[in-house]
């Protein structure tokens, strides 16, 4: 997969869908040729590298070549302080307060398959599934090395890129910006995709034409953040849902990061991701060397809806752990909008009875298990059960739960403290922030000091004796704030601080899942301050926003989507009115949403009615059906709920020839257009389709062309005949091929 033309240093990845390409410039750095379509191979790409529009006294041409500017030729891992004036993918500070770099070519190595980062999660392929091509360079003056990493899959249109700086001079220098990723793209005739909210409303799409100037998603909050996530697209502006040029950068990193898209002045454009350069200062002293977090490039030619089912492909065939990839995830109940802190083993004890008398399998105690934690103010950092609530202790409650016939997972949020806690009497040095300044609360808590080793051991080993007393299903780790006074007691670099603690962070799952392989993470940052590709390798699923209204789960669920698979999307049916936006919605409704990620409650059993309690059942076996396709199935996005008044998506599992249709109608509007089909996608035209409830067969062209009928909506007049009317409207159809 990967080519190589010996003497004009080329360098062509390709693997029969997508095509990369660079070469070694005169300079020795490495520049840009080609990022799309597959293209063939020839034994030269030279002409590629185009040297038009150098105005000579606006450039600084190398070696007095006119033809050769930084400022104009497309480049692979560009450098400040040589001619180029657009963002630098690397910033190194030696000594003397210099930026100056100047990276030259020294060799290259390919392997099989794709190595761990170390410390990092990353993605991962056997040595059939991947190819990987680094390149070495080296400063000659600062004798600093860099090493570019990039992995070709086989079956993926995806390139994963990382790199690699090592010090080999004898001063210590500065890293202030390290790009995991920077392409050099020779058109700006883009769109830019990103996936933007807050709290209770997280991922919704944002578009945005490229025009001159630089266009930026990030995050300095410590963590990947509810407000952008550490995703991106650039569409060809021609480019549709279903067709046309789309590439897209996900960043398996889940702190301070930053993506951008620079249109510079002869309308090219610069795409660039990475660790935040603010606040962010890497010593590196001689022979230290310093690994980036990786980026995962996706590419598609069948528009936005192909990049999403070309990344969901990824992400489980390569990211998430493999072990959860096919297994069945467990229909959960959750007691936080149940009870909140207010229970004990008597009412935990019926809660779960009532529970698994529905059909769930897995009952998760949440928050207020621990210390003396009757509310939000105290308790975090004492992972010790609170003998109030419960006298015989967390390992008989899990006993008897277990005893019930259902799995048994409890909340923890390891990152935090709180002001009153006996851990911060005990460690007043493990809090995040300096000793002799305030430190701002969030939800009235602190952060622990992660980039401290000494408490990833202290939490090691209260989670493990945990885990072990309850033999414990599941774990939901929590994060509900962000970082501020970002300043470690125990010396590490200021500003090394949020890397040093995310690399804590990472320490934790990676010792609690090598440990105890079988237990199910799921991650959350107060819902989805954390949704990234970072988490999921150690969480394969992830609680998506605490906003569990079905309509606003349309639009979160929907653009989360566009990025990550369903199986990643914890998504629960709630009470009513819903504790986030007091609306009421239907039952009905609300499990039809709900169905489309890793599904569960997030109500009290004994206040639903004994309709209510039949109708659960009936959902808990309807999502028996769903969930397969949602771990093998691809994902057809058929109307979106940010442009159209209908929400609809549809599972289509190709090997089976099975699948399952939803389709949401949230507000009714007088006189309907009439004749109202749903177009569908991915089926054999000339196959014959069963309708579960619809009493003919269909023709998959009549499907995809004509569509799915959705039946007679009310229109004032038609009341002898109407199928369906009124707000809240929903349907979920399962297909198979006859
Ligand atoms: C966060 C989570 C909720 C719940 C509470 C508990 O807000 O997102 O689901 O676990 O914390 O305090």
């Amino acid at each position: 997969m990967i080519r190589i033309n010996e003497e004009s240093k080329q360098f062509h990845l390709t693997n029969g869908t997508i095509s990369y390409i660079f070469h070694i410039m005169k300079n020795g750095q490495p520049g840009h040729l080609y990022y799309g379509k597959a293209l063939r191979h020839q034994d030269d790409f030279s002409h590629f590298q185009t040297y038009e529009n150098v105005a000579p006294n606006t450039t600084h041409p190398f070696e007095g070549d006119p033809g050769f500017s930084l400022e104009t030729v497309k480049q692979e891992f560009p450098v400040y302080g040589k001619g180029d004036y657009r963002e630098a993918a690397v910033l190194i500070e030696g000594e003397q307060g210099q930026l100056i770099s100047d990276f030259e070519y020294t060799s290259y190595q390919v392997e099989k398959g794709k190595s761990a980062l170390s410390g990092l999660p990353s993605s991962y392929a056997a040595d059939d599934q991947a190819e990987t091509l680094r390149i070495q360079m080296i400063d000659p003056f600062s004798k600093v090395e860099v090493e570019l990493v990039y992995t070709i899959f086989s079956d993926d249109p995806v390139i994963a890129r990382s790199c690699r700086i090592k010090n080999s001079g004898e001063e210590t220098v500065q890293i202030k910006r390290l790009m995991s990723l920077s392409l050099d793209l020779p058109e700006a005739d883009y769109d830019m995709l990103h996936l933007s909210g807050a709290w209770a409303r997280e991922r919704h799409l944002q578009r945005k034409r490229l025009s001159p100037g630089i266009h930026q998603v990030s995050s300095q909050r410590g963590a990947s953040s509810h407000q952008q996530n550490p995703f991106l697209a650039l569409k060809r502006t021609t480019a549709t849902e279903q067709t046309g040029e789309v590439m897209g950068l996900h960043f398996v990193y889940s702190g301070n990061f930053v993506a951008q898209a620079e249109v510079d002045h002869y309308d090219t454009t610069r795409l660039q991701m990475g660790i935040h350069p603010t606040r962010f200062e890497w010593n590196l002293s001689p022979e230290d060397s310093f690994q980036s977090p990786e980026v995962l490039l996706t590419y598609s030619d069948q528009g936005l809806n192909g990049l999403s089912q070309a990344a969901h492909r990824l992400i489980h065939d390569h990211l998430i752990a493999k072990r959860w990839v096919k297994k069945e995830r467990p229909v959960l109940i959750n007691n936080w909008e149940a009870t909140y802190f207010d229970f004990n083993e008597q009412k935990l004890d019926k809660f779960a009875a009532e529970a698994k008398e529905l059909g769930i399998e897995l009952f998760v105690l949440d928050d207020g298990w621990f210390g003396k934690r009757n509310d939000d103010t105290t308790s975090l950092g004492d992972w010790f059960v609170d003998k109030e609530k419960l006298p015989n202790g967390i390992g008989a409650l899990a006993e008897k739960v277990k005893a019930k016939g259902l799995q048994f997972g409890l909340w923890f949020e390891p990152e935090m403290i709180s002001p009153e806690s006996e851990l911060i009497e005990q460690h007043p040095e493990w809090v995040v922030g300096m000793p002799d300044r305030p430190h701002t609360l969030g939800r009235n808590q602190l952060v622990l000091d992660f980039s401290n080793p000494e408490v990833v051991d202290y939490l090691f080993e209260r989670m493990s004796s945990i885990i072990e007393e309850t033999k414990l299903d599941y774990i939901k780790w929590d994060m509900n704030r962000n970082i501020t006074e970002p300043f470690s007691k125990t010396g590490t670099a200021p500003g090394e601080f949020f890397h040093r603690y995310l690399l804590g962070v990472y320490e934790l799952y990676d010792r609690l899942t090598t440990n105890y392989p079988d237990v199910l993470f799921e991650s959350c940052a107060g819902g989805g301050g954390r949704f990234d590709l970072g988490m999921m390798y150690y969480a394969p699923q992830a609680w998506a926003s605490d906003d569990t209204d079905a309509v606003e789960r349309l639009k979160i669920q929907y653009g989360t989507s566009i990025a990550y698979p369903l199986s990643t999307i914890g998504s629960h049916v709630s009470a009513v009115p819903n504790h986030q936006t007091l609306r009421e919605t239907a039952l009905k409704f609300r499990a039809d949403v709900a169905y489309f990620g890793t599904f569960g409650y997030e109500l009290d059993p004994s206040q639903l009615t004994e309709e209510e309690k039949a109708e659960v059942k009936k959902q808990i076996k309807t999502y028996k059906q769903v969930q397969p396709l949602i771990q093998s199935g691809t994902f057809y996005r058929l109307s979106s709920p940010f442009d159209q008044s209908e929400t609809a998506w549809m599972l289509w599992d190709e090997e089976k020839r099975e699948g399952v249709v939803g389709w949401y109608k949230p507000i009714f509007y007088p006189n309907p257009k009439n004749n109202q089909t749903l177009k569908l996608r991915g089926l054999s035209e000339s196959a014959s389709y069963e309708v579960a409830g619809l009493n003919r067969t269909f023709y998959g062209d009549e499907l995809m062309q004509r569509g799915l009928p959705l039946g007679i909506e009310f229109n004032g007049a038609n009341t002898g005949s109407i199928d369906r009317g009124g707000d809240q409207q929903s349907h979920v159809y399962f297909i198979k091929e006859l």
